[in-house]
């Protein structure tokens, strides 16, 4: 099985998937957990360039799809040894932040997404908080945190729409406590996507 986590900076993620990847270990699963941009051979370099450098829209875009690309390879691995893949981001970030936040045509990323990352998750996890509620989380001010409340208003309403329009996206309501939050996970993955 393939989980996608998405949601804006500071939507607790990280924290989330750490959780979420103890009770499956308890449980005896499986897992292998990875993040994007991260762990291919030109993550950091992605990961270095987009935060620092104003660079094009559409340059970015190339970037994040090159280094799925490479990611693909180790999650398609990872899943032939039987393991249960989670990332920390994924296609819908692409579609969300470019598409959505920055503004290059939502058509073309999906289209670009269909011939170069045709993997689909069987699950995506979105960890909906407003951006307001937040952004006071954002410390280091990276390209996109610098961009501020509008950018991320423009990102978290394109997550919502992706949502409502494909049935593998669940929404998880992530304002509440770290806990809460948790507990509302491991209610979805016991009754909706464990029985799938
Ligand atoms: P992340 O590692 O979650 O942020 P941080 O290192 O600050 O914890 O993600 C890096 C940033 O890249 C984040 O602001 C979202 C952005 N991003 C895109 O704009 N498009 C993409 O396709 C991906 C994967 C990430």
């Amino acid at each position: 099985m393939f989980i996608a986590f998405e949601g804006i900076d500071g939507s607790g993620k990280t924290t989330q998937i750490k959780l979420f990847d103890d009770y499956l270990k308890k449980k005896l699963i499986k897992t292998f957990l990875t993040i994007e941009p991260g762990g291919t051979t030109i993550s950091e370099s992605v990961d270095l360039i987009v935060k620092n450098y104003d660079i094009p829209a559409e340059a970015r875009l190339l970037l994040f799809l090159a280094d799925r690309v490479i990611h693909i390879q180790k999650i398609e691995e990872m899943m032939r040894k039987g393991k249960m893949v989670i990332t920390d981001r994924y296609s819908y970030s692409t579609v969300a932040y470019q598409g959505y936040g920055e503004g290059l045509n939502v058509n073309m990323i999906w289209k670009m997404l269909d011939i170069f990352c045709p993997l689909t998750p069987d699950i995506v996890i979105f960890l909906d908080v407003s951006p307001e509620s937040v952004i006071n989380r954002y410390n280091h001010k990276d390209m996109f945190e610098r961009k501020g409340n509008e950018f991320y208003h423009k990102v978290a309403n394109g997550y919502r729409e992706m949502a409502k329009a494909n049935k593998r996206i669940y929404t998880i309501d992530a304002s509440g406590s770290i806990k809460d939050v948790h507990k509302s996970i491991v209610r979805l993955w016991e009754n909706e996507i464990r029985r799938a």
